[in-house]
């Protein structure tokens, strides 16, 4: 067997999700005790998604962790668009509910209407970032929540220090949840930004001019690590099972450690700042509103 040596740095996001969530706890403690409410979280889930179940679990784990208040509502996948929307104008009038969030995605199999659930979250409360309110800010370079995945690459990319400005960055991917506000972050960084996707004629010679890659596409080792321009930084989001069912990202890490300069690993890089930037938001909204 060779080995071949690997020239990429981790961006290890489980250590810097560790110092977010300690310095949140002691905010929330500095809080608490000037005599403010505690800051709460309330999560709703609906079906039985098994993916869905433990992020969400793991994002209760999280508040227990800070002294976030948690508030889990779990909602069988028939339950309806108009229940669903009950609770969320429950929990918008709910004093100890500073944040609100809803998993994604909803049970396909029925007919909830997403977006029309995320618009009924009180813009002040939306702990995602997803309300149309808010994503509009974001476009507009305004104040307001991030994305919890965006704003966790974004945090992981500062550990580079480089000055990204007029450097090209890929983002593979076009979600509502990642790739389209991630584009925005790095745009709003004065990088050249090049957004791909199903469509994408050749997805290889738009990544190999990337001096920043975020890979959020959900398939597996979809980019290849030769593929990686010498020196770039690899930001991948995906986080799926392989043919013998081991976690991997949507980029072939060992192939790009050999080219890249600094690299997120899978399990242990974007994952865990998701649910760091979970909770800032929601401590964030408390500061701010209540
Ligand atoms: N599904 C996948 N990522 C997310 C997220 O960041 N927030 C919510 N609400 N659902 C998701």
């Amino acid at each position: 067997m060779t080995t071949s040596s690997s020239s990429a740095q981790l961006l290890d996001g489980k250590a810097l999700s560790i110092q977010v969530l300690d310095e949140l706890k002691a905010t929330v403690s500095a809080r608490i005790e000037s005599g403010k409410s505690q800051p709460g979280l309330a999560t709703v889930l609906v079906g039985e998604d098994p993916a869905s179940h433990i992020y969400v679990r793991n994002k209760r784990r999280a508040c227990e962790k800070v002294g976030v208040a948690s508030f889990h509502h779990e909602l069988a996948a028939e339950t309806g668009q108009e229940q669903l929307l009950d609770l969320i104008t429950k929990l918008n009038a709910d004093d100890r509910v500073h944040g609100i969030l809803v998993q994604l995605p909803l049970p396909k199999e029925f007919d909830y209407d997403e977006n029309e659930v995320l618009a009924a979250i009180d813009a002040k409360k939306d702990a995602d970032g997803f309300h149309p309110l808010n994503q509009g800010a974001l476009l507009q370079g305004r104040p307001a929540p991030v994305p919890c995945t965006p704003k966790g690459v974004m945090r992981l990319l500062d550990l580079t220090n480089l000055d990204l400005s007029g450097m090209h960055a890929v983002v593979v991917g076009r979600s509502n949840i990642v790739g389209k506000p991630v584009a925005l972050l790095l745009l709003a960084r004065n990088m050249t930004v090049t957004i791909c996707h199903s469509r994408t004629k050749d997805l290889a010679t738009e990544v190999r001019r990337a001096d920043v890659v975020v890979a959020a596409v959900g398939v597996a080792e979809l980019v290849q690590g030769d593929w990686i321009k010498p020196g770039a930084v690899v930001l991948d989001v995906g986080i799926n099972r392989n043919q013998e069912g081991k976690l991997v990202g949507d980029v072939e890490f060992f192939g790009a450690c050999q080219n890249a300069a600094w690299i997120t690993p899978v399990p242990g890089g974007v994952g865990p700042m998701t649910i760091g930037m979970l909770l800032q938001n929601t401590v964030e909204a408390a500061n701010l509103y209540d």
